[in-house]
C-alpha cells in the first residue's frame, strides 16, 4: 500500500516525506500497553507535521513543548493546559507571559524562577522545575550542564525561600535520549523516583507531577538491538509499585518523541542525473542535503568529530548506517555508485562507494528513519530549492 502512495505522490511532487499512521499508532500502543499507569507526553520538536499531532494528541498524549510556538501549537491541536509542559532554557518575558495562559512552565533557572514570578504578578502560579540530578545514566554524579538547575541548588532555593507567588508542583528530569539500554533506563527512573522523594521532603509536600524525561531510543542500524519496552515497562512499574500506591495522585510522565514517530517516517526523492567522473559513476538525486540532512551532518560530524563521535549527536542521530537508501522498485543489477545532492556544494553527499541496485534518471529513491528530527533539521531554505512537503498515509490507504 505504502509503495502505491509513494507513486501517486510522486506524480505531483519531487521529494517529499511520508509518514505512515499505522506506524506511529503501533508505537504508541507499545508504550500504553507496557506502562500501565504512566502517562506520556509527546516531544513535538521531533516532528510538528499537523497531522501527526492530531494522531498522536488524539490518542491521549499531553505535550513536550520546547518553544512558546509548539505551546501554542499543542493547545490549538486541542491539548489541554494542563497536558502541556513547556521546558526549554532560556525562554523570554514575553514567552513566559503568552505561555502562561496555555501551559506549566517549567523553569529552568533560578533566574527563570524570578521571571515567572515577575510576570505573574499577583496571580500564583505553579511550576515545575527542570533538575540537573546528580547522577548520569552511567554514574552517580552529576555533571555540568545547561539544562536545568543543579540538584543541591534546588535544595537551596527550597530552604531559601520561593518567591511568595510561586509554588513547585512538579520536576522535571531528561538525562539521556537515544538511549537502547533498558536496564539504564529502568534504574534511571529509580533515581529520578528517589530524587522526586528528597524533593518532596524538602518541600514538606506531595508533587503533583514527576516528569522522568525521554530516553527510549530506535534501532537507527541495523546493528542496533532494538529496545525491548514490554520489559522496561514491567520492570519499571514493578520498581515504582510502592511509590505510586503512596501517591496516587501525582502523576508520572515519560516523554518521547523520537520512538513514536521516527519509523513512521521515510523521504522520498528521485534519481535527476547520472554521470561519470574518472572512473566514478555519480547518482545524482534531487534535494537531499536541504530535504533530508542527516546523511550529510553524518559526514560532517565525522570529519571534523572523528568516526568514534559519530553516534552522540543529540538529537540527529549521526551514525553512518542511521538510514538506509535504496530505490522504490529496485533492479536486480547492482552497480557501484556515489550518490550525491543537486545542492552547488560539496558537503551535500549521501554516500560514497556504494553498491547498490542499478538506477536510472527517473528512479524514486526512499530513505528510512525519517519520521524525527528529519524534516525540521533540514535547511529547506538552502540554495533556495523550495520547501518539502510531508503527506501521511492514514492506515485506511488516504494520503493527507
Ligand atoms: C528534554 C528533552 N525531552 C525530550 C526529548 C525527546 O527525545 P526523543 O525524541 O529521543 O524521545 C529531548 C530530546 O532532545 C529532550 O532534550
Amino acid at each position: 500500500m505504502i509503495t502505491n502512495c509513494i507513486e501517486k505522490i510522486a506524480l505531483y511532487e519531487n521529494s517529499f516525506y511520508v509518514y505512515e499512521e499505522s506506524v506511529i499508532r503501533k508505537q504508541i500502543e507499545k508504550l500504553k500497553n507496557s506502562f500501565e499507569g504512566i502517562d506520556f507526553l509527546y516531544s513535538v520538536k521531533c516532528n510538528p507535521n499537523t497531522n501527526v499531532l492530531d494522531i498522536i494528541f488524539g490518542s491521549g498524549f499531553g505535550a513536550d513543548a520546547a518553544s512558546l510556538n509548539e505551546v501554542k501549537m499543542s493547545y490549538e491541536h486541542g491539548v489541554d493546559k494542563s497536558k502541556i509542559y513547556y521546558s526549554a532554557p532560556g525562554k523570554s518575558e514575553r514567552d513566559i507571559f503568552e505561555a502562561l495562559d496555555y501551559s506549566i512552565i517549567i523553569a529552568d533557572s533560578l533566574n527563570e524562577i524570578r521571571k515567572i514570578s515577575s510576570v505573574a504578578g499577583n496571580k500564583i502560579v505553579n511550576i515545575g522545575i527542570r533538575i540537573n540530578p546528580d547522577f548520569t545514566l552511567e554514574n552517580e554524579q552529576g555533571i555540568a550542564n545547561k539544562f536545568g538547575i543543579d540538584e543541591k541548588d534546588v535544595i537551596e532555593i527550597i530552604h531559601n525561600g520561593l518567591p511568595e507567588n510561586i509554588r513547585i508542583s512538579g520536576i522535571h528530569v531528561h538525562v539521556k535520549s537515544q538511549v537502547l539500554e533498558q536496564d539504564k533506563l529502568r534504574d534511571n527512573y529509580g533515581r529520578i523516583i528517589s530524587l522526586a522523594e528528597r524533593i518532596e521532603k524538602e518541600l514538606g509536600y506531595g508533587l503533583d507531577f514527576i516528569n522522568m524525561g525521554s530516553g527510549i531510543g530506535v534501532a537507527y542500524s541495523l546493528n542496533d538491538c532494538e529496545i525491548d519496552v514490554e520489559r522496561l515497562g514491567n520492570e519499571a512499574m514493578t520498581m515504582l509499585a510502592n511509590f505510586r500506591k503512596s501517591h496516587l495522585n501525582t502523576k508520572l510522565f515519560i516523554e518521547t518523541g523520537r520512538f513514536v514517530v521516527c519509523k513512521s517516517g521515510t523521504y522520498i526523492t528521485h534519481v535527476v542525473d547520472k554521470k561519470n567522473s574518472y572512473g566514478k559513476t555519480f547518482v545524482i538525486l534531487q534535494n537531499t542535503l536541504n530535504g533530508f540532512i542527516r546523511p550529510s551532518m553524518v559526514r560532517m560530524v565525522a570529519s571534523y568529530a572523528g568516526e568514534g563521535c559519530t553516534k552522540s549527536c543529540e538529537p540527529m542521530y549521526t551514525s553512518f548506517d542511521s538510514f538506509t537508501i535504496k530505490p522504490v522498485r529496485a533492479s536486480n543489477e547492482f552497480e557501484t555508485v556515489t550518490m550525491v545532492g543537486n545542492l552547488c556544494t560539496g558537503a551535500d553527499v549521501i554516500a560514497e562507494n556504494i553498491s547498490m541496485p542499478k538506477m536510472e534518471i527517473g528512479d524514486l529513491v526512499e530513505i528510512n528513519n525519517a519520521g524525527a528530527y528529519s524534516y525540521v533539521l533540514s535547511p529547506m531554505q538552502f540554495s533556495s530549492q523550495g520547501i518539502i512537503k510531508e503527506f501521511v498515509v492514514t492506515e485506511e490507504g488516504e494520503i493527507l
